[in-house]
């Protein structure tokens, strides 16, 4: 129920806001790779933003689950209760670079829908939100997508950083990049999956896309596209996969369908090749 999820929205809100701080206050940011890989980073600044907004979170609402980047042990499921599920700093590595380009993103799913999505980047200063059925927003101003619909008019960001996992992705990358870079009209690779999102919802793009995701990234992002008039579906052309969360996401689906096209190409070459 709408009255019920403003609830939840308008407490988050502000805590999201006063996390912030915690990014604006960082200094000498110490980084370390997390699980084993050489391409996924922590820092003391992402457990710090999770601590507090997962405590604030279980004193109000001790019967609420909750899925945090940080914290998250087991295998994620979503239930029917309402679903707390965070990412304290996404575009982490930008975070130790100093590129202001990563946010806190807060999601919320009750009976497994998305119900309402906050994406704030306390370096510029803007606060993307959006309540399933109610538009998206940035710092309270009604945000909507381009309505690009040709490919060769597109400005696409599309992330790449899977291709240090292995031969498969770096190969995938290789061929999508060959057929993507003289089509559409420019490719940037902005390092930040979920303002990735919100920037396809306000315009600054036309389409996003990322793959090797989790929950936390899509959760909010997802949502405040699709409330600015977006289209989100997971880059093989199959439905969007909250779970499993590779998505392209566009200003229109004439856009993403192109798009996919152009890959699947990309792709049928890759297979002869390799
Ligand atoms: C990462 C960013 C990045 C994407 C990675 C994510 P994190 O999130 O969203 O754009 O390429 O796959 O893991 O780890 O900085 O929260």
């Amino acid at each position: 129920e709408l009255s019920e999820i403003k609830t939840y929205y308008e407490f988050i809100l502000p805590k999201v806001l006063e996390a912030g701080k915690i990014l604006l206050e960082a200094k000498n940011i110490k980084f370390k790779l997390k699980n084993n890989v050489d391409w996924d980073w922590v820092t003391e600044y992402d457990k710090k933003v999770e601590s507090v907004l997962n405590k604030q979170i279980m004193e109000k609402y001790p019967g609420h689950c909750f899925i945090g980047e940080e914290s998250q042990e087991d295998k994620i499921q979503l239930t029917d209760a309402p679903t707390w599920i965070i990412d304290p700093i996404d575009g982490t590595e930008n975070f130790t670079r100093n590129l202001r380009l990563s946010c806190i993103s807060v999601g919320m799913t009750i009976n497994k829908i998305q119900v309402f999505g906050i994406a704030y980047n306390p370096f510029m200063d803007e606060m993307f939100t959006a309540i399933k059925g109610q538009g998206a927003y940035l710092n309270g101003e009604r945000i909507f997508v381009t309505q690009q619909d040709d490919y060769t008019q597109s400005f696409f960001n599309y992330e790449i950083g899977m291709a240090r996992v292995g031969e498969y992705f770096y190969n995938l990358y290789m061929f999508r990049l060959k057929h993507l870079i003289a089509k559409v009209m420019n490719i940037r690779s902005l390092g930040s999956s979920v303002l990735g999102l919100c920037y396809v919802a306000c315009g600054r793009t036309d389409a996003y896309q990322c793959d090797g995701l989790h929950v936390w990234d899509a959760a909010a992002g997802t949502l405040i596209v699709r409330e600015a008039g977006g289209y989100v579906i997971d880059p093989t052309g199959k439905e969007f996969d909250l779970l499993k969360p590779n998505f392209l996401a566009t200003s229109t689906k004439a856009l993403a369908e192109q798009l996919v096209a152009i890959e699947k190409e990309a792709d049928k070459e890759m297979e002869k090749v390799t």
